[in-house]
C-alpha cells in the first residue's frame, strides 16, 4: 500500500507528481490512499511501499486532462484525488476515454468540474466587502463560504477587478489578500472574525430596492440564480423576504381584481399567439453561456449575463452589453437604461415581462477608475465572438420580431456595421422572414444633455416601440 499526503486540499503539483510516480511504479489506484496535511491517519494503517524513480520511459496525458483534473481537485468531495488517479490509471489504457461521457468516472469527474465553475460564478457574483477604516486608511473585508476550495482560484479575478483597493477575503478554510501589488493566502478564519455592518450597507440595501421589480418576480428562478445559502452573508439579504411577501400581496391583490369572467364575445377558442416548437432549450443554452471564454471579456466581468424572458416572446429585444448594474445582478437592462427602457415600454403598451430581453455582448467591457467602472464599448471582434449566443437565443424563442437598439445590437442582429438612422423606425426582414425594427438604445437617450430634445428623443423612441406593438396585435388577430 502506498500513502500519499497531499499539502493541500488544493494541491494539483503535489497530486501530479505523485500520480506520474505511481503510475511510472506501476501502482493500481487500490494500493493507493490520499491523505491532506493535517488529516489524522487511519488507525491499522499498513506499512507505505517506498516508490522507486523510474529509469526512463514516461507518459503523456492531454491538456484536456490536466484542465479538468485542476478544477476537479478543487471540488470537496473526499474521493476526488483518488477518482482521478483512477481516471490518469485508466488513461494509459485509453486514450480516448474523456470522450466517453457516459462512462462514470469521467461523468463524476465532469460534473465535479462543473460545479467547481458554478461556485466560482457564485463567489464572483456574491462577494461583499465591507469597509474598515477610513478613506486613505481603508481596508476591505468579505466574508465567504464557498462550497468548494475556490478561494485560491477565484482570487486574481477580484485582484484585477478591485485592483487599487486593499482586500481581504475571509473565508473557512483559506483567506486571500491583496495589497495592491500581489496576492497572499493564509489560513481560514472563524466568521466572528469578519466585520458585519459599514457606512456602506444601506447604500447597497437601496440600491437593491431600487432595481427589484415586483412584476418581474420569479422566486423560483432567483433562488436558482441566487441560492439560499448565500443569502445569510449578502447585505441585502435582509430585505429579500419582506420584498418577496410585499410583492406577494401585490400580486394577489391583482389577480382577485382580474378574477372576472370575460364577455362570452370576448372569449377566445385558440391562444391569441402561435404556439411554437421549442429548439435550443433557453436555460440550457444559460448554462452553457455562463461558462463562455469566447473573448477575453470574461475574464474581468462578475458573470455571463444571459438574456431573460419567456421562451414563447414574440419580441426580442437587444441592447448592447450588460451595464455595472447588470454586471453585479446578472439580469439584464435593470439599471438606470432599464428603467428608462421599462417607461417607454409601459408608454408604448408592451408588456415587459412578455418579451424577452438580451445583449448583442454578454459580458461587461469596462476600465476601472478607482471604485467606478468606466463602460466601454464592445468591438467587432467582441460582437463576433458573441453573435452565436444571440444567434442560438433567437432560434430558441423564434421571436416575431427582434428590435435592435443601437449600433452595437444592430451590428449583432444584421451581421454588419447597420447605420442606425438609415434603418430606424421600420421593419425589415431578415434572411429567414423574421421581421427586425432598429431604433436607438435607452442609454442614448440618458446622455443626451438638452432636456428638450431628450424629451424629443424619448418620444421618438417610443414610437418606435409603438411599431413593435403593433406588429403584435396584427399577429395575435392573425392568429
Ligand atoms: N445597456 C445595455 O445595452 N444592456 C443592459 O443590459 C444594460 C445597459
Amino acid at each position: 500500500m502506498h500513502h500519499i499526503t497531499l499539502d493541500s486540499e488544493t494541491d494539483f503539483d503535489g497530486w501530479r507528481k505523485a500520480a506520474r510516480m505511481l503510475v511510472l511504479n506501476d501502482v493500481s489506484p487500490a494500493d493507493v490512499t490520499w491523505r491532506v496535511q493535517g488529516d489524522v491517519p487511519e488507525l491499522f494503517e499498513p506499512t507505505a511501499l517506498p516508490l522507486e524513480t523510474p529509469q526512463g520511459g514516461g507518459f503523456n496525458v492531454s491538456a484536456k486532462f490536466l484542465e479538468l483534473a485542476k478544477t476537479a481537485i478543487l471540488h470537496r468531495n473526499g474521493e476526488r484525488v483518488a477518482l482521478l488517479y483512477r481516471l490518469l490509471w485508466r488513461l494509459r489504457g485509453n486514450h480516448d476515454l474523456l470522450l466517453i461521457a457516459t462512462d462514470p468516472d469521467v461523468a463524476e469527474i465532469a460534473a465535479m468540474a462543473k460545479a467547481v465553475h458554478r461556485d466560482e460564478h457564485k463567489m464572483h457574483a456574491f462577494v461583499r466587502f465591507r469597509e474598515i477604516g477610513r478613506e486613505q486608511k481603508s481596508h476591505f473585508v468579505a466574508w465567504f463560504e464557498p462550497e468548494h476550495h475556490i478561494v485560491e482560484l477565484s482570487a486574481p479575478f477580484f485582484a484585477r477587478r478591485f485592483a487599487d483597493m486593499p482586500w481581504s477575503i475571509l473565508t473557512p478554510d483559506v483567506c486571500a489578500h491583496w495589497d495592491g501589488h500581489a496576492v497572499s493566502i493564509t489560513p481560514g478564519v472563524a466568521k466572528s472574525e469578519a466585520p458585519t455592518e459599514d457606512r456602506l450597507e444601506e447604500t447597497w440595501r437601496r440600491y437593491y430596492a431600487s432595481i427589484f421589480n415586483p412584476a418581474r418576480l420569479m422566486v423560483k428562478a432567483m433562488q436558482t440564480e441566487m441560492p439560499k445559502r448565500y443569502w445569510r452573508n449578502l447585505p441585502e439579504a435582509s430585505l429579500i423576504r419582506p420584498l418577496i411577501e410585499s410583492a406577494e400581496r401585490t400580486a394577489s391583490a391583482m389577480i382577485a381584481q382580474a378574477a372576472t369572467e370575460p364577455h362570452k364575445s370576448q372569449k377566445r377558442q385558440e391562444p391569441p399567439m402561435k404556439r411554437k416548437q421549442a429548439a435550443d432549450d433557453i436555460e440550457a443554452l444559460r448554462e452553457e453561456a455562463a461558462d463562455c471564454r469566447a473573448c477575453p471579456l470574461w475574464k474581468d466581468a462578475t458573470q455571463t449575463v444571459f438574456g431573460e424572458g419567456p421562451q414563447t416572446a414574440e419580441i426580442m429585444l437587444v441592447g448592447e452589453q450588460p451595464g455595472d448594474k447588470e454586471d453585479l445582478a446578472g439580469k439584464p437592462f435593470v439599471g438606470p437604461a432599464g428603467q428608462m427602457l421599462d417607461r417607454a415600454l409601459q408608454e408604448a403598451g408592451i408588456d415587459r415581462a412578455k418579451v424577452y430581453v438580451t445583449n448583442a455582448v454578454k459580458h461587461f467591457k469596462f476600465v476601472p477608475r478607482g471604485k467606478i467602472r468606466l463602460h466601454q464599448k464592445p468591438n467587432t471582434s467582441e460582437i463576433r465572438a458573441c453573435r452565436p449566443w444571440f444567434e442560438r437565443e433567437r432560434a430558441a424563442i423564434k421571436p416575431a420580431l427582434v428590435v435592435a437598439m443601437g449600433a452595437t445590437a444592430a451590428q449583432s442582429v444584421f451581421g454588419k456595421i447597420t447605420p442606425i438612422n438609415k434603418s430606424r423606425g421600420r421593419l425589415i426582414d431578415l434572411e429567414d422572414g423574421t421581421k427586425a425594427l432598429v431604433t436607438v438604445h435607452p442609454s442614448y437617450l440618458l446622455r443626451l444633455p438638452d432636456a428638450d430634445a431628450r424629451a424629443q428623443e424619448y418620444q421618438r423612441f417610443v414610437d418606435d416601440l409603438k411599431i413593435a406593438a403593433a406588429l403584435l396585435r396584427k399577429s395575435a388577430r392573425a392568429a
